[in-house]
């Protein structure tokens, strides 16, 4: 059966943060490829919504709100189009990927994995991204999907058209109400950031039903304390110096 974000309680995992964004260009195909031919669960990539056209938009994967520092281009992501978007060099050579080509790639490596499927984590980074990503993920029933965010209210925009997939609220910081949050949006997880990830705190998320992953863990002696803290699993650029660490943990070592 398919591994999905409904199946992981017990278990610690690897997601490739942006692909593998320490061994090639972020949110680029070549990074995500990188991180499922290593062996990571999965991925985590970040979305946009971009117009492309008078009557449509198309969700492009890429962090920031501005194109200058993963790309060759200058200015603001929303001042382009999508297609224009797409032909800006992104690395190597490499393309700002569709939404749609990501998955691509991912079915390909779930079709290799001897059904043991590949983990997704779309993290709804631009203005107006809930409806098209609920839109994309009614017609891609196949993907084993979480979406977060930072933006708790995108969240609750996400999870009043869609019921079914995953949801989790992003922390970068301390709050008071984050399992009052959860709790609202029907979460399945909380992610937080690294320096959140404490034993008091993953202690708190877990006794409330939640399970954890926590943001960017580059260095193995940091992994190793976040899986002995019980958290679900980490993010990280670097899977290639992290995945001994995920087979070790799955087999019970
Ligand atoms: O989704 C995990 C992590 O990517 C959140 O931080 O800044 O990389 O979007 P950021």
């Amino acid at each position: 059966m398919n591994r999905t974000f409904d199946d992981l309680q017990n278990e610690f995992w690897i997601l490739g943060h942006r692909g593998a964004a320490g061994l090639d260009p972020e949110n680029t195909l070549p990074s995500f490829d990188s991180a499922l031919s290593l062996g990571c669960a999965g991925i985590e990539l970040d979305v946009h919504c971009i117009v492309d056209g008078k009557d449509s938009s198309q969700l492009c994967v890429i962090h920031d709100d501005r194109v200058d520092r993963t790309t060759n281009g200058e200015g603001l992501v929303a001042d382009f189009t999508a297609t224009q978007i797409t032909e800006l060099d992104a690395g190597n050579g490499a393309g700002v990927p569709l939404l749609e080509e990501v998955m691509d790639l991912v079915i390909a490596h779930q079709q290799q994995s001897m059904g043991s499927g590949v983990l997704v984590n779309i993290e709804l980074k631009g203005k107006g991204t809930a409806q098209p990503v609920a839109h994309f993920l009614s017609t891609h029933s196949d993907l084993s999907v979480l979406v977060s965010s930072f933006d708790h209210d995108q969240l609750r925009n996400f999870r009043h058209l869609d019921s079914s997939t995953p949801v989790a609220p992003l922390f970068a910081r301390p709050h008071a109400n984050m399992i009052a949050i959860a709790d609202e949006l029907g979460a399945s997880y909380i992610n937080l950031s690294r320096r959140l990830a404490n034993q008091s705190t993953v202690e708190e998320c877990r006794a409330a039903g939640y399970g954890v992953w926590v943001y960017t863990v580059n260095q193995i002696k940091e992994a190793k304390t976040m899986k002995a803290l019980g958290v679900t699993g980490i993010f990280t650029d670097r899977p290639d110096l992290m995945l001994d660490l995920q087979i070790i943990a799955n087999e019970g070592g």
